[in-house]
């Protein structure tokens, strides 16, 4: 099987105003046209940042990606972005179903799996995160939890090359917590027996530039999904340098 070469995903939430994002994105930009990465990298800024972000990592490598897509193409949806709309900004992934979304939002399993096939649709890769809360970790659900998450948020259709699944565990998401790798390596192989053969699998969760390189290494893990440690391009580089 091809090796799976690494993905090292920044999620920036609802972060940056224009200034701030454009220079986090040129610098992390710069990084990439010097530092030949041993890896994939992509920047998830918000919506309005889409298209100046865009013009900043032009010509560096680093792909553009959303942090949430509508499952419809266009209409009466205030407020919503589709996928054709992000890819038309420059896109080629999307962020799909995270738990701020999931939770915050409450997105089904099955709205998120209309996200994914709109992200297809548009032709953009969809990045589809699960992950358990803390009380269903604590009741050792939490393979049950992410195999029913996946179960209900992938279209039939899915191929290796257009879905990456983030396993982001609720609980260590911004608290500096973080499973042991062992235990990360655990979910992971799990997720990898009911996805196609190839797809990524991204960790997400408090990766910051001390843990990344033991969660790196480890054999089931292609990948970072990073929400804090994104905002600052020295430590966003430092993951990625971790790829090496
Ligand atoms: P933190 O890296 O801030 O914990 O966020 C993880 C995350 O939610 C990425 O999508």
């Amino acid at each position: 099987m091809a090796l799976r070469r690494k993905l090292i995903a920044g999620n920036w939430k609802m972060n940056g105003l224009r200034a701030d994002g454009i220079g986090l994105a040129r610098a992390i930009a710069e990084h990439a046209r010097i530092g030949n990465p041993a890896c994939d990298l992509l920047v998830c800024p918000p919506a309005t940042l889409v298209v100046p972000v865009g013009e900043a990592i032009a010509g560096s490598g680093v792909a553009l990606g959303g942090q949430d897509c509508a499952p419809a193409e266009k209409g009466a949806f205030t407020g919503d972005i589709s996928a054709e709309m992000l890819k038309d900004a420059g896109c080629s992934y999307v962020i799909v179903g995270h738990s701020e979304r999931r939770h915050g939002h409450g997105e089904s399993d099955d709205e998120v799996r209309a996200k994914v096939a709109a992200a297809w649709r548009a032709g953009l890769v969809a990045i589809l995160c699960v992950g358990e809360t803390r009380a269903e970790r604590e009741a050792g659900r939490e393979v049950v939890v992410v195999n029913r998450q996946l179960a209900g948020s992938i279209p039939g259709t899915a191929t290796a090359d257009k879905l990456v699944i983030a396993y982001e565990p609720v609980w260590a998401i911004g608290t500096g917590l973080v499973p042991t790798p062992a235990d990360v390596n655990a979910v992971h192989h799990s997720i990898r027996s009911v996805i196609p053969q190839g797809a990524r699998i991204l960790y997400g969760g408090s990766v910051n530039p001390k843990n990344c390189g033991e969660l790196l290494s480890l054999d089931e893990v292609d990948g970072a999904l990073i929400g804090g440690a994104s905002l600052k391009a020295d430590d966003f580089w430092a993951i990625a340098e971790a790829c090496r």
